[in-house]
């Protein structure tokens, strides 16, 4: 993310949905002020203490909903977010409020997971990762992000991708699944490498089942709105 970005020393950066802001340290060690912001208290404590522990001066965290963000227009030079507009109810309010904050020679760069441009299989791949966690809304296909950053006025400058393989228990773990959730997703994932169902190309190592993720990073620049010309 951070070398999507390209930050100059100088930025003022702000991470959205920072989580235990992972992202938003990798920013701090390059740039001049780094902001994380995420809805939730506890991966922010997280944060928070590691900044104590490391004594990160030029990092903050703060309380907010990336939906409704509290800084005012042009606030940042870069704004991103990682992993976490499959959460969002409404991405493209998020991205509206990511290009008003962010200047207009700014960088906005969002990294996600994308699933299949077909909509069944898009489906398919959604439903599992929500029976996983109930708290992934959608992963839109690549295409659907692409547009969002037209529709909010940003141009779009690279457009990234990469695969990420997980091991479907390791994974369900990590979501702390229920049993009987985790059964279920098992089933599809299982029925999903033998019919080939979502693209996400489920494979068997011996006992262990896998599956993978494509993940999407787009950059753009926010365009002042007088220079558009559509
Ligand atoms: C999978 S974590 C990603 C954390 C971090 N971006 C990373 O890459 O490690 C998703 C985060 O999105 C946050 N989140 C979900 N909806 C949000 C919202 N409307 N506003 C701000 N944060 C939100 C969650 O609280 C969670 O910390």
């Amino acid at each position: 993310m951070v070398n999507a970005a390209d930050p100059s020393s100088e930025a003022r950066v702000l991470e959205i949905a920072t989580g235990p802001g992972h992202v938003a340290f990798e920013f701090a060690q390059k740039c001049d002020e780094v902001v994380g912001i995420d809805i939730t208290e506890a991966p922010l404590e997280i944060a928070r203490e590691r900044k104590q522990e490391q004594n990160v001066k030029n990092i903050s965290f703060e309380k907010g909903d990336a939906e409704d963000l509290s800084f005012g227009d042009n606030s940042f030079d870069i704004v991103v977010c990682r992993l976490a507009f499959h959460h969002f109810e409404n991405p493209g309010t998020v991205l509206q409020e990511m290009s008003r904050i962010c200047c207009s020679e700014g960088t906005v760069a969002v990294d996600d997971i994308t699933v299949s441009e077909f909509p069944g299989r898009a489906s398919y791949q959604n439903r599992f990762e929500q029976l996983r966690d109930p708290s992934h809304v959608r992963a839109l296909p690549r295409s659907e992000l692409l547009e969002l950053f037209t529709e909010c006025n940003i141009e779009v400058t690279s457009v990234g991708s990469d695969v990420v393989v997980q091991q479907v228990d390791d994974w369900l773990d990590l979501a702390q699944t229920s049993t009987s959730q985790a059964e279920t997703v098992r089933d599809l994932i299982e029925e999903d490498a033998n019919d080939n169902l979502s693209g996400t190309r489920p494979f068997w190592q011996g006992n262990e089942l896998y599956f993978t993720q494509q993940t999407t990073v787009v950059v753009g620049r926010p365009l002042n709105e007088l220079k558009i010309n559509k």
